[in-house]
């Protein structure tokens, strides 16, 4: 999928494939440097972190397993509810192992301080996040974030694993939807 079969549902690109090919050269490259000898277990938030975890875990030299959550608090429309549910839990134990949690995006938050502490309580060595995208709203819950791709204005995104109704995840770069396309 490109710009092209976007249409006028495209608003505009506002971070190119490039640069977040070159961003998570560098996030990679810091895990490398913190994780030093460690075996990391990658935990990659669906759907949305899928095309994030793929093109991240790739650039890692240091030893990873992945494993894969699923939890809800949005539903379809573009508006956080707050409500966070394990739809898919992870099939590794978490005891004494070091978590990095790889998200797509941090809007409110929510979904990311719950994650955290819900993986911490089970035991795991350390839990840390990596992002691609965080929104200013993040700021209202306290959720520490280690690898971050970039910050971007508090607009809805698609692309690259972000969605809107399931559609536009394979768009290769981030953009921004025109409000008629969400009726807006
Ligand atoms: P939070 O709990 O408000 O931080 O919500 C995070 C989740 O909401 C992300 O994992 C995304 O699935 C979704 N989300 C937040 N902002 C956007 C956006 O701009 N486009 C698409 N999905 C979004
Ligand atoms: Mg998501």
């Amino acid at each position: 999928m490109d710009a092209t079969d976007m249409g006028e549902d495209l608003e505009r690109v506002l971070v190119e494939e490039e640069r977040i090919d070159q961003r998570l050269d560098e996030m990679a490259a810091e895990i490398d440097r913190d994780y030093a000898g460690e075996n990391i277990l990658l935990v990659g938030v669906l759907r949305g972190a899928v095309m994030v975890m793929a093109d991240l875990s790739r650039k890692i030299h240091s030893r990873v397993e992945m494993d894969w959550m699923a939890v809800s608090s949005y539903g379809s429309g573009t508006k956080s509810s707050g409500v966070v549910r394990i739809l898919k839990d992870l099939d590794t134990d978490v005891h004494d192992r070091h978590v990095l949690i790889v998200e797509d995006i941090i809007d409110s938050g929510l979904t990311l301080s719950w994650l955290k502490e819900n993986l911490e309580a089970r035991g795991a060595t350390s839990v840390r996040i990596a992002a691609l995208l965080r929104k200013p709203d993040a700021v209202k819950v306290k959720v520490e974030v280690s690898y971050l791709g970039f910050e971007i204005p508090n607009e809805f995104v698609v692309g690259y694993g972000l969605d809107y109704d399931e559609k536009y995840r394979h768009l290769p770069f981030i953009g921004t939807l025109a409000p008629k396309a969400y009726g807006g």
